[in-house]
């Protein structure tokens, strides 16, 4: 492998698990490319103040600022990871919040969710199924702890686009739009749909659906 692959390679690995130096550098760079399509992302979970939802795959937590402030003091924000690097970084970042109780952190995969069934009204997730292999399983577990009528959101580069960006080629999933609504809706969600999110580096959709 050249040395150009090794860090494309490197790169890839990086924006699937953030570690260490890197990946705090990465997790800030994530913060201002993605903030356009997180920011729609929730905008579309239609989240409101009181509400529980939670941002699974926060990265540099961007998602996690902008779900605080839209659910406010009576609402609570759970951010999901299996990034150490990720979490230090909320941890470091969101003291306060955290010690008042609105945002809770948690180490796991989306395949394995710590929430009871039906614990949450909204689920955003920008930027992580490329990195999961069974989105069928992933997409039952989102399901699973949803309330009926709850939504889910996942925000995703568009794949055309993004099989063009050489790091792609090291073990990003890229699936079409319509596979992860035809998904969606097999996992137990109605009516969903791909829009595009507006800005952002990459065109961009979100896939909104409700759980039935
Ligand atoms: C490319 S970053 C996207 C971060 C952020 N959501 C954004 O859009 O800027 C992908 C993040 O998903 C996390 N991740 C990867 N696989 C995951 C999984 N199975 N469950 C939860 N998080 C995961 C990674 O640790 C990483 O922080």
């Amino acid at each position: 492998m050249s040395l150009v692959e090794r860090c494309l390679e490197a790169l890839a690995a990086q924006l699937g698990r953030p570690r260490g130096r890197i990946g705090r550098m990465i997790g800030l760079a994530l913060n201002r490319g993605n903030r356009s399509l997180v920011g729609a992302a929730i905008d579309a979970s239609g989240a409101t103040t009181g509400a529980a939802v939670a941002d699974v795959g926060f990265g540099g937590g961007v998602g996690l600022e902008l779900l605080l402030r839209r659910v406010g003091t009576p609402g609570r924000v759970h951010g999901v990871e299996v990034s150490d690097t990720m979490l230090a970084q909320a941890r470091n970042r969101f003291g306060r919040e955290i010690a008042d109780g609105h945002l809770v952190l948690h180490e796991a995969p989306m395949e394995a969710l710590p929430f009871e069934d039906g614990a949450l009204d909204a689920i955003v997730s920008t930027n992580t199924i490329y990195f999961v292999e069974h989105l069928d399983v992933a997409l039952a577990e989102l399901a699973r702890v949803l309330r009926p009528g709850g939504t889910l959101v996942l925000g995703i580069g568009d794949p055309e686009r993004m099989a063009s960006m050489p790091f792609t080629r090291f073990g990003f999933r890229l699936r079409p739009m319509r596979d992860v609504s035809v998904a969606m809706d097999a996992a137990g969600f109605t009516g969903s749909v791909a829009k595009q999110a507006g800005g952002g580096p990459t065109p961009s959709f979100v896939v909104v659906g409700t759980r039935s």
